[in-house]
């Protein structure tokens, strides 16, 4: 067992569960993975293709990545990125877009190619996101499918913006947000709830469910019941992270 693991999964947890004395360890073991599979493949001469979270949670598990690329030689020029989700509408160079996110956490700071990354694109008109989202699922598919995503969850459970009452079959997909979820973002739009779009295009269940690893990072108290709920209880639309449980290889 690694030193900072609290303690390992057991038995009756229906998804397997570490928990971590801080975010800090626990974002380098999921860097020390993540960085482990991109070399795997770099060495088999592939792609290693990443499904990639926003928000709070992910922020120090890039840091250790930027850190392992500046320190360690980890190249990311074989990663092909692909994230979660964007808010709509978006301009990609307002402060809080996901396009900008990614390249301030991640993107400008490793030798990842321009052309190897894709986000939802917050800037189309609604009559072609249906378009848009077939063809974006369509491009993880021909790379054979994400080999590993990453993914926070909602105070609400959602996992990317699949809100509850998202279907384990939903596909990638214009969302409307909970109320909830635009209240947590209210502090990025200063403060105030109007300025929080109400939709956003996410990544669905199905296509999350698809990759062939998920390791879902949560910190703190504040998500401990919706954790415990989607580990322990049974699968619910309700807490979209339940659907978790149907996958063979998840951690949270
Ligand atoms: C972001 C995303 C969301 C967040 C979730 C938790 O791309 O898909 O599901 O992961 O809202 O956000 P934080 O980490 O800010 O608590």
């Amino acid at each position: 067992m690694e030193k900072h693991i609290i303690r390992e999964p057991i038995a009756y947890e229906k998804i397997p569960t570490r928990i971590y004395r801080d975010p800090k360890e626990a974002s380098k073991s999921v860097a020390v993975e993540i960085a482990a599979l991109i070399r795997e493949k770099a060495k088999a001469n592939l792609p290693c293709v990443l499904g990639l979270a926003t928000g709070s949670s992910p922020k120090t598990v890039y840091a250790e990545l930027i850190r392992m690329h500046r320190e360690e030689g980890l190249s990311f020029k074989n990663v092909i990125a692909f994230n979660l989700d964007e808010y709509y509408p978006m301009d990609p160079h307002a402060v809080q877009s996901y396009w900008r996110f990614m390249r301030e956490q991640l993107f400008d700071h490793v030798d990842i190619p321009e052309d190897h990354y894709f986000i939802p694109d917050g800037t189309l008109p609604e009559s072609r996101i249906a378009d848009f989202c077939r063809e974006y699922e369509h491009k993880i598919d021909q790379l054979g499918g994400l080999d590993f995503q990453l993914l926070g969850i909602g105070g609400n459970g959602h996992i990317g913006f699949n809100e509850p009452g998202s279907l384990i079959n939903s596909k990638t997909r214009l969302m409307m947000l909970d109320h909830s979820t635009r209240v947590a973002a209210t502090m990025d739009f200063g403060g105030e709830l109007t300025k929080v779009p109400k939709k956003a295009i996410t990544m669905g269940v199905s296509k999350i469910l698809q990759a062939k690893r998920v390791v879902l990072l949560a910190w703190g108290e504040r998500k401990a019941e919706k954790i415990a709920d989607a580990v322990e209880g049974s699968v619910s639309e309700q807490n979209p992270a339940s659907y978790l449980q149907t996958h063979p290889n998840a951690l949270f």
